[in-house]
């Protein structure tokens, strides 16, 4: 049988990279990325490539490559991803604009660079790394889910208009999972000023999120999602990656009136 092969995007920690060794351990052929990635890198028999999702030559330089030596693309894993804290009147333009570049318009990018390879050779999947926070708003972390939501609605459209080529879109929607993302996470300009007017309420919250994070599960959960979507034929819309709690916020914000869901988010982050 012919070795699937599989592009991850972030595999230089967290979830790309515990996706990248779970994936390669069952039989795929599986390559990586990275932004430091240098020439002809391998780690762990894993192959990582030079990609920065905010410079799309770097994308079609690095899906191509793949395809030329590969000869095609089973499954691309859009994992890389940022995160950002911080009320949406402390984010800088320039904070929101580098979130959309990597967390949206890369990801865009990098299905626009493998879809025709996947059309020309019948299929494949795409599986984009979203957020439970891409289906409500979050205090303090207002960017990071409208880009995550944005990422959410592209992928629906995707999945549609590329049903009939057989390539299958989902997304995968982890909760907290504990990674580099803490040391990674963006800080709104103004964020950390005492001249915005959330400083000391952004600070204790701030802990919270970065808590949460640091005693969540395992990357490797998420990992095992990902391998189940594709032996799917017909895998789904929506897969959550999250604990009981997260994935019960899910259901609640999809059947409660929003005054009563915002009104518990906000007795868990209150803001004054
Ligand atoms: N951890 C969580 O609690 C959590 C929750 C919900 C969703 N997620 C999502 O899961 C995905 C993976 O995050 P993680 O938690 O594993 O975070 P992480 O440990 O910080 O890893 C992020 C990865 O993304 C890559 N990356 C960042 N900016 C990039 C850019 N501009 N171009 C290319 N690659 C870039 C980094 O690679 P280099 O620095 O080597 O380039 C790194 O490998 C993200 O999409 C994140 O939003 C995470």
């Amino acid at each position: 049988m012919v070795q699937k092969v599989v592009l991850v995007t972030g595999a230089s920690s967290g979830i790309g990279l515990a996706t990248c060794e779970y994936l390669s351990t069952r039989g795929y052929k599986v390559y990586g990325t990275s932004r430091k990635a240098s020439e002809n890198q391998v780690s762990k028999g894993i192959p990582i490539l030079q990609l920065d999702l905010e410079d799309y030559a770097s994308i079609q330089s690095a899906i191509g490559h793949l395809i030329s030596k590969e000869g095609r693309i089973d499954a691309l894993i859009n994992n890389a991803g940022v995160g950002i804290a911080g009320a949406i009147e402390d984010c800088s333009p320039e904070d929101v604009e580098k979130v959309f570049r990597t967390n949206v318009f890369g990801v865009m990018e990098c299905c626009r660079a493998a879809i025709p390879s996947m059309r020309a050779q019948g299929g494949g999947w795409i599986v984009n790394i979203s957020s439970i926070a891409g289906e409500f708003g979050l205090p303090f972390r207002g960017v990071y889910c409208a880009s995550k939501s944005a990422l959410d609605l592209f992928s629906e459209t995707l999945r549609m208009e590329l049903k009939p080529a057989n390539i299958r879109v989902s997304i995968v929607q982890p909760g907290d999972v504990r990674t580099n993302i803490n040391s990674n996470r963006l800080l709104g300009a103004r964020s950390t000023s005492e001249d915005s007017p959330h400083y000391h309420h952004f600070k204790k919250i701030y802990n919270e999120i970065s808590d949460d994070v640091a005693t969540a599960k395992d990357p490797e959960m998420v990992a095992r999602i990902i391998w189940k979507i594709l032996q799917l034929d017909k895998p789904r819309m929506r897969y959550p990656a999250a604990s009981f709690i997260q994935r019960l916020s899910l259901s609640l914000n999809r059947v409660l009136p929003k005054h009563i869901f915002q009104g518990m988010l906000m007795r868990k982050y209150p803001v004054e």
